[in-house]
Order: C-alpha cells, then sequence, then structure tokens
C-alpha cells in the first residue's frame, strides 16, 4: 500500500511522484521542480485522486516558495500567491487542492514577521505535515469502514480512492488493506471507470499486487453484478463534499449508487474531513471539470473508435445526491443522513 504517490525529495529540491498514466505497464517514476512541472503533473493526471492532489499542493508550495527571491515579505507573498492561484487553476473539482493550497497559504501569513528563511521552514512542516496527517486519516477511515462490513463480504468500489489516490491505504480501499490483513477474505470488484481507466488501470493494479481477490467489470456491468448477489457493499472516495452531503467523485459514480439503491445495497462514501466543503451547500454549487474529447474517442484505441469531430460530452465527475449515500464515513467517524456539515 505504499507505492511512492508522492514523496518531498528537500535536498534535491522535487517531488517524486510515481506516474500514474503509465500504469499498470510501466512503473516509472517523475522528478518534478518547477511550478509548470507541478501544473502539468495535476493537469495531466500524473498525480490524482483527491488526497494525493492536497498531498502533491503542499509540497509544491514548498518549492515554489524556495525558489523565490525577495527581500521582503510583500515581495514574497506577490511571487507566492502568483504560483498558487496557478496551481489551483489545474483542476477544479477536488476540493482538498484549494483546501492545502489554503494550508500553506495562512502558513506564509502567519510567519510574515520573521524571515524569509524561517517562512521556508514552516512551509516545509506544513507540507509534511499534511501528508502525515492524510495518511493517519487513510487508517482512521478504514478502521471506521471495517466496522460496517462482515468478513466474506463482496465489496464494489469505482474509479481509484487506493494508496495512489492518497498517501498511504487509500480512502474506499482502506477497509480493504486493513480487512486483508485481519483474514476478512473480501472479495473485490472493481468497475473499469470509463474514460480514464482508473479502475482497471490503478485500483485493480494496487489491490491484486497487495495479494487481494480482485475481479474487474465494465461500468455497464454494475446492474448485472449487483443482480448477481455479488455485492454486499459499495465503498467509493469524494472529491468535494457539500454541506447537505451531495458528493462529487468520479464520473460513474452516481449511476453506481442509483443501481446500489435499487438493488437495496449500501452505498459508503469514504473521504478525509478535508474533503469536505461546509461552503458548498448543495452539489449543484461544485465545480464540474469537463476534459478533452479524446480522452472518449481515441485515448486507449489503436485507432479512433468515433468519427472524426464528433460532438463528446465528457464531464469527469458527477454528483451523487445525498439521498442516495448510506453513509459518508471519515476519520473523525461515521455520518447518517440526514447529512449537515455547515460551518
Ligand atoms: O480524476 P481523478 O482520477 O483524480 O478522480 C479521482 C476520484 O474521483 C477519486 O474517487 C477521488 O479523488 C477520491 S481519491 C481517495
Amino acid at each position: 500500500m505504499d507505492l511512492g504517490t508522492v514523496a518531498l525529495s528537500d535536498s534535491t529540491k522535487e517531488i517524486v511522484i510515481i506516474d500514474q498514466t503509465k500504469l499498470p505497464g510501466e512503473k516509472r517514476m517523475l522528478r518534478l521542480s518547477s511550478v509548470e512541472e507541478f501544473y502539468n503533473a495535476i493537469k495531466r493526471l500524473e498525480v490524482r485522486g483527491a488526497p494525493a492532489i492536497g498531498v502533491f499542493a503542499g509540497f509544491a508550495m514548498y518549492l515554489c516558495a524556495c525558489k523565490i527571491e525577495a527581500d521582503d515579505f510583500d515581495s514574497f507573498y506577490a511571487a507566492f500567491s502568483k504560483d498558487r492561484d496557478y496551481l489551483e487553476s489545474s483542476r477544479p473539482t477536488a476540493v482538498n487542492l484549494s483546501w492545502a493550497l489554503g494550508r500553506m497559504d495562512r502558513v506564509a501569513k502567519d510567519h510574515k514577521d520573521e524571515p524569509i528563511p524561517s517562512i521556508l521552514e514552516a512551509l516545509k512542516s506544513e507540507s509534511i505535515l499534511i501528508q502525515k496527517e492524510d495518511e493517519e486519516a487513510c487508517k482512521a477511515i478504514g478502521e471506521n469502514a471495517l466496522t460496517l462490513l462482515k468478513p466474506g463480504f463482496g465489496l464494489l468500489t469505482h474509479c481509484n480512492a487506493g494508496a495512489l489516490a492518497t498517501s498511504k491505504y487509500g480512502t474506499a480501499t482502506a477497509a480493504m488493506y486493513l480487512g486483508h490483513e485481519r483474514g476478512y477474505d473480501f472479495h473485490i470488484y472493481c468497475d473499469e471507470t470509463r474514460p480514464l481507466l482508473q479502475g482497471a488501470r490503478l485500483t485493480a493494479y494496487e489491490l491484486a499486487s497487495a495479494g487481494m481477490d480482485v475481479t474487474l467489470e465494465c461500468d455497464n456491468m454494475v446492474s448485472a453484478l449487483m443482480a448477481s448477489g455479488k455485492i454486499d457493499a459499495v465503498l467509493v472516495g469524494c472529491d468535494r463534499v457539500a454541506a447537505n452531503g451531495d458528493t462529487a467523485n468520479k464520473i460513474g459514480t452516481s449511476v453506481v449508487a442509483l443501481t446500489a439503491k435499487h438493488y437495496g445495497i449500501p452505498f459508503y462514501v469514504c473521504g478525509p474531513m478535508s474533503t469536505i466543503d461546509p461552503s458548498v451547500k448543495d452539489g449543484s454549487m461544485i465545480p464540474i471539470e469537463e476534459r478533452d474529447p479524446d480522452e472518449v474517442t481515441s485515448m486507449w484505441y489503436e485507432r479512433p473508435m468515433a468519427p472524426a469531430g464528433i460532438k463528446v460530452f465528457n464531464p469527469a465527475f458527477d454528483v451523487t445526491d445525498h439521498s442516495l449515500i448510506s453513509a459518508i464515513i471519515t476519520e473523525t467517524g461515521v455520518f447518517y443522513p440526514p447529512f449537515s456539515f455547515g460551518n
């Protein structure tokens, strides 16, 4: 479960990540040091998954700050804010990005009367803390989720909310890792997750590598799978949870939730408290990223699988209505409906 998702190399002033676009065929590490490289890594999904993006953003702001040449706080902060805004524009949906950038921003401002080297030390400590907290949160989410599951359960997950999307354990997968260690003998099913195949390329890869019993199926097989009686619970991650519990997660999640409701299967959303955004009243206010049409028409195929120039609808996320969610599992506990995450 320790896949080297995101690591800070302070001695070389780089972030080292596993390039998730190359998995499962190739385990290629990337060493990134400029703000453009950081932006592109998020945009191109070389690093992805809400918590991992947050951890990455913390390290990125520390390394950006190290490069700033300034004699006073005001000029330091002007350059720092420019980098922060640029990184924040890389992807809109996962709130963990702006949450981590906001944390780094606050630390810079809290130390504004200190010399620049002290500000850099404080930023480094904060970025390391964000990663440590993420690892602890994921483990706690796993413990909390495990209280809702029984040995031998069939579990379905969508996209990748695994170790590759966090510092360790994952969110939706944390109970799977912990259950595996404790002999729960889960049977895990992964939706392949069109169009970018995070379920097939990443979740199936990391869970199978850990020795779990994993079965892959296409997204459109979910109803057949549930009808077969093989699924006892669904566990998914989240990119932003609104105050009323509406949850943005990888495109297709809401279809899984609707289908689970039909079959009476519990549908659990797993995520750290940092993914809850109380400033957003309901899901209609969550910005949804739209991505390149090529992801639908030609990516992964040897030749295009749609007519040239066809119009394409390619939202990267959808919102699952709170009424479809059985519980939201965080590091602080399990929240049941009616959800209310107000400020
Ligand atoms: O576009 P991605 O791959 O970043 O989308 C990831 C998801 O939707 C995950 O389910 C979510 O970020 C939670 S990761 C613990």
